[in-house]
């Protein structure tokens, strides 16, 4: 069968879909980009806000009015795992809803569900981390491989411990193994994700040591990892940034709250302080290191002065760039129960207000690079202007040039010419 799937959500819904398309192509099935031929339609869906879970639940009702009669429409993902069965009401020709530790069952659901039989499969607990699932057979240049899932942190607001489990680590040889087969395909760049990965841990070894596991790989040219929780980002893995080569100088770090307040009704465990000492440890120990962040505004009972505390301390840190959301109830978890009372539009103000700084101090941040060269890898000619090669920087940043297309897939160094808070433009790509 051919079967579609369409991704929303985190990295590690992106990540999951391909791990679905090996399970499903090992059994005999096809995949498929084109919706209107397919004989399964499947969307992978997150969960993490109202709005993202509202709109999946749009797309779905549509999906069902473009696809073939015939074909089956499912859900997986992180709302499937949160409603389960209670779906099947909310949205009318939903043949099947698989969980986020079931995707093993894909095949089997895929045929109950074509020969007419509805099938749920969302039982958790399972620790499923899907290590041993088929090899990939082709690898994009930039990957992302999933170290560990889950996550123990229960932050008041959010529902992914909820959905995605209790934390457990892949085995480092499994990880390995997998980057090396990717790198073998004509992956150069991995990116190590988890929810919470510099809690990663097998047999006593840590994050430090899988970086540098990692890095053996012979042919890899970079290493990415997301998301860093403040409370877990260790010495070892500053200086393993810092020290490995391969290991590219960007350190996504959520800081959520600029107030210690505001932090403690969130669960975050640690302070503004605390925070802060860590920023600053990070570029002690990591030269030109980029620190990007997610903030939540308008948490329940956050005051004006509270909120000011966000906004200063984003001038104190001036990340290089920022994930910026409104806080939005998330039933189930502990902040669910707290009364939701700053009202929208003051929500919506605040929110704004911090994108215009963030945008600033991103400005500001990228315009100071002006002059320096970047060292970049090249990706692709850009979208918007086929005469431009796009790339990203060690520190994870836009940057487009123009060359020759031939360049696509090697690492090049460009002179910074011009930055905007989206792009910086190079010139003179050298091959490096
Ligand atoms: N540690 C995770 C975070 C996942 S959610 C990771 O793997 O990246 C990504 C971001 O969404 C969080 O950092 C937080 O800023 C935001 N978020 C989570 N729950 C939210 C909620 N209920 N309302 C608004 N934003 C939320
Ligand atoms: Fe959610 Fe907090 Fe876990 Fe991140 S660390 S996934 S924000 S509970
Ligand atoms: Fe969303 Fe699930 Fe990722 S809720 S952010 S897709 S873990």
């Amino acid at each position: 069968m051919k079967v579609y799937i369409e991704t929303y959500g985190c990295q590690m819904n992106e990540y999951d879909s391909r791990v679905m398309a090996s399970i499903l192509t090992n059994s005999g099935h096809g995949m498929t980009q084109d919706l209107g031929t397919a004989d399964v339609v499947m969307v992978n869906t997150c969960s993490v806000r109202d709005r993202a879970e509202a709109r999946v639940l749009g797309r779905l009702r549509h999906l069902r009015g473009l696809m073939q009669k015939e074909a089956v429409l499912g859900i997986a993902g992180c709302v499937a795992q949160r409603l389960g069965e209670r779906l099947l009401r909310e949205v009318p020709g939903l043949s099947f809803v698989v969980g986020t530790e079931q995707y093993w069952r894909l095949p089997d659901i895929i045929e109950s569900a074509s020969a007419g039989r509805i099938a749920v499969a969302v039982d958790a607990g399972t620790g499923e981390s899907y290590d041993d699932r088929p090899r990939a057979d082709e690898a994009s240049l930039c990957e992302f491989v999933s170290v560990m899932r889950g996550c123990n942190n229960y932050c008041s607001y959010c529902i992914v411990p909820y959905v995605r489990g209790r934390e457990r680590s892949r085995p480092t040889s499994s990880i390995v193994d997998e980057v090396a087969n990717l790198v073998t395909l004509g992956a150069s760049e991995v990116t190590l994700i988890g929810q919470n990965v510099n809690s990663f841990s097998d047999e006593g070894r840590g994050f430090a040591d899988l970086l540098g596991a990692v890095a053996g790989v012979e042919g890899l040219r970079r290493i990415r990892f997301a998301t860093s929780h403040p409370k877990d980002l260790s010495s070892e893995v500053i200086d393993a940034v810092g020290s490995i080569d391969k290991v590219c100088e960007h350190i996504h770090l959520p800081v959520q709250s600029g107030s210690t307040e505001v932090l403690e009704a969130m669960n975050r465990s640690y302070t503004r302080e605390e925070y802060v000492t860590l920023a600053q440890r990070i570029r002690e120990g990591v030269p030109g290191v980029a620190l990007t962040t997610d903030i939540i505004v308008g948490f329940p009972g956050e005051t004006d002065a509270q909120f000011r505390e966000t906004v200063s301390l984003m001038k104190q840190i001036r990340f290089d760039s920022a994930f910026m959301f409104h806080y939005s109830v998330r039933e189930g978890t502990r902040a669910a129960e707290f009364t939701d009372d700053v009202p929208k539009d003051v929500k919506i103000a605040r929110l704004q207000t911090i994108i215009g700084l963030q945008q600033q101090v991103t400005s500001e941040v990228n315009a100071a690079l002006v002059g320096s060269s970047a060292e970049v890898l090249v990706e692709e000619p850009s979208q918007k202007n086929k005469e431009l090669l796009f790339g990203r920087s060690r520190t994870g940043k836009v940057v487009v040039f123009p060359g020759d297309a031939g360049l696509a897939g090697h690492i090049v160094n460009v002179k910074i010419a011009s930055a905007s808070a989206w792009t910086l433009h190079g010139v003179n790509p050298v091959l490096s």
